[in-house]
Formats: C-alpha cells, structure tokens, sequence
C-alpha cells in the first residue's frame, strides 16, 4: 500500500493496482502547485464529508477517469444526481471493494456543501487492503467511538487531522491515537490556511516523547506500508 500526501487532507492511496483519491482539494490549494489534477489516476474517489476544502476537484477528476465516489448517502445521491457514478454507504457499515474491505466511521464534524445544501453526516474511513489497515479519520473532533476500531482492525496506520481550530490539534490527536492503538500517524488538515497553521517540531516532539512517531510529509511526497 503506497500513500502520497497531496496536501490539505488530500490524499493518494495505491493498493495493487487500484488508485484511490481521498478529498481531492488541489486546485484550490496554492499550496499544491505542484500536482496536476488531470495527471492523477482514480478508480475510486472517498469523501468524508461535503465541505469545499474535501470535494473542490471531485467533479473534474470523476469526468476524466470515471471514478466511483464513495461516501454517505447524501453525498453519492449529490453527484449520481449529475451523472456521476457512486457508491453509498452510511455509518457503521462496511463493504467488499476490490482494492480490500471499507467501512464508514464516525467522525464528529458537519457537512455542507458549498452552497450550503445537506451533505449528509461527515464521516471517516477504515480500510484493510492488502495486509495492511488504515484508518482516515477526516475532518474529526476527539470521540470515544475512535475506541471502537481496536476491537475489529489492528491498525498500520492512523491518519488524523491535527490543524485545530476546525479539527483535533495535536493534543487531541495525541489521544486519538491511544483510542485507535496505533502509534504510527500521518498528521493531515494543517498549514493550508491561517487557523490551521502548526510548529512541526513542537508536534512531532508530542507524539515522539509518547513513543509514537507522526510523519508529516511534503506535498507529493510518498509513504509504503
Ligand atoms: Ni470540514
Ligand atoms: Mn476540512
């Protein structure tokens, strides 16, 4: 399983041969310049929930590659309802896909859409795929439900927003990872714009003086399980 950080909480996750997009916000990110959105492969495109800074390129990407959306109902039926292909689920269920097994967690946040339109319950993603276990967690407050993905995945990898202000902060994520017993973490929802900015260092000491080790890599840059 190979994971690229596309910046904000975009992300690329190859699994065999499957290309998976997870909240394609590029275009919109200055941060970002250097990745193509019409240079990114997609089979499957998961959203977590219907905010601008998690669904801006979904639509131009999905045109080129014909991808599947996945996400909750309301945001599937959003864009089957212009033509688009997806597949929805909701809380708590899971589902066979053929890159491994997905299911839809809680996550504690909103979801609108731009226009202010119903995006459903935001949500966050575990995946088991090729011997190896993720977790997404998206845009997320702390939550006791995070205790509950223990108890069926054995986690290789936590990624948690750590930006604050709209999400968890550092503090916050320094427990989710306790809840979700992984001690490997991929910090994401940071520096893309001024409410989220964060001291690298001082966050990546937190985890560290914790046994557990937060990676924060550059945009395009690539992590294998
Ligand atoms: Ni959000
Ligand atoms: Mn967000």
């Amino acid at each position: 399983m190979k994971i690229t950080f596309l910046g904000h909480a975009s992300l690329q996750i190859t699994i065999g041969d499957i290309n998976i997009l997870v909240d394609p916000f590029i275009s919109g990110n200055p941060k970002a310049s250097s990745i193509n959105i019409d240079e990114l492969q997609a089979d499957y495109i998961l959203l977590t929930h219907a905010h601008q800074d998690h669904i801006l390129d979904v639509e131009a990407i999905v045109k080129r590659t014909e991808a599947v959306i996945v996400s909750n109902y309301e945001i599937v039926t959003h864009y089957q309802n212009k033509g688009l292909e997806g597949h929805p689920m909701n809380h708590g269920g899971t589902w066979d896909f053929e890159f491994g097994k997905l299911k839809y967690v809680n996550a504690i946040h909103t979801s609108s859409f731009p226009d202010g339109s119903y995006g459903g319950q935001p949500g966050g993603f575990v995946i088991e795929g090729e011997h190896k276990n993720i977790y997404i967690a998206g845009d997320t407050a702390l939550t006791c439900d995070m205790k509950l993905i223990p108890l069926q995945t054995k986690l290789d990898l936590a990624i948690l927003p750590i930006g604050d202000n709209f999400t968890m902060g550092i503090d916050d994520a320094l427990i989710a990872a306790d809840f979700v017993e992984c001690d490997k973490i991929l910090g994401y929802h940071f520096d893309t714009f001024g409410y989220i900015e964060i001291d690298h260092e001082s966050a990546k000491r937190t985890f560290f003086e914790s046994d557990k080790d937060l990676m924060l890599l550059e945009i395009g840059e690539s992590i294998e399980l």
